[in-house]
């Protein structure tokens, strides 16, 4: 089955925007049973999307802490799971940026997350384009599952791999290496902890022309989608896409 996760990162602007988008997604979703589809919001839509998903499953861009106190602004996991979420992203490109997030602080996320039940998406990705980003991508997950073993429920990791030169640029990476990229991931989470059966997506200028050419390899399992995300009509040919090649 293939996973398609719709990261609307700080879109849209109003609530009403974001009913109508996740009710879009929830039909496609419903139409096309076989892809696994996910929608992460903004936090301040959670709730309220939550009440237009059945078949679409809720995730969260970022987390905190495991439980509550005294953390000004911030989200944390037993919040998540009371809402109704399964999915977390954690360590995406634009928080390790823009929010300054480093590995230690992403892999004290990831370990809390995965023993409090999500499933969790551990974004990494290369800066510039390179011949081979396998070993930079590789040296990330090090530092990211730090600690993490194979009793930590590592079934329920899932590894996004998004060139952060491909990010909302429409130059997608080329298929043939992201799935190289992908393959790479795998042989090195089963060298870290013994389990090669992760799933792992590519993200980066995902569309509807081009999602085919990616998920139609089998080491690549789904796609991690901005952009298009946004866009109801091209998000369902996406999970139509996934739903037929899944
Ligand atoms: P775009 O699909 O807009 O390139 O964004 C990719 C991404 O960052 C998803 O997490």
């Amino acid at each position: 089955m293939k996973t398609v996760i719709a990261n609307w990162k700080s879109n849209p602007n109003s609530l009403r925007e974001a009913a109508r988008l996740a009710k879009s997604i929830e039909k496609h979703a419903s139409l096309n049973r076989k892809a696994e589809v996910v929608i992460a919001p903004p936090f301040i839509y959670l709730s309220d999307v939550k009440k237009e998903v059945s078949t679409a499953k809720l995730g969260a861009q970022d987390v905190f802490g495991n439980e509550g106190g005294a953390y000004t602004g911030a989200i944390n996991l037993a919040q998540l799971k009371n809402t109704g979420v399964k999915y977390v992203i954690i360590g995406h490109s634009e928080r390790r940026r823009y929010f300054g997030e480093t590995d230690e602080f992403i892999n004290k996320k990831v370990t809390a997350a995965l023993a409090y039940g999500f499933k969790v998406v551990l974004c990494v990705g290369n800066k510039e384009k390179m011949s081979d980003p396998s070993n930079f991508v590789n040296k990330q997950l090090t530092a990211d599952l730090k600690g993490v073993s194979s009793k930590d429920k590592i079934r329920n990791l899932i590894v996004a791999y998004e060139p952060i030169w491909a990010i909302g640029t429409g130059n997608a990476d080329n298929p043939q290496s992201a799935a190289e990229v992908s393959l790479r991931i795998k042989e090195h989470i089963n060298k870290l902890m013994g389990v090669g059966k992760i799933k792992v997506l590519y993200g980066g200028s995902v569309t509807d022309k081009n999602i085919r050419s990616f998920i139609s390899r089998n080491k690549i399992d789904g796609v991690l989608v901005g952009g298009a995300s946004l866009n109801p009509s091209m998000f369902g040919r996406i999970i139509k896409a996934a739903n037929e090649l899944g």
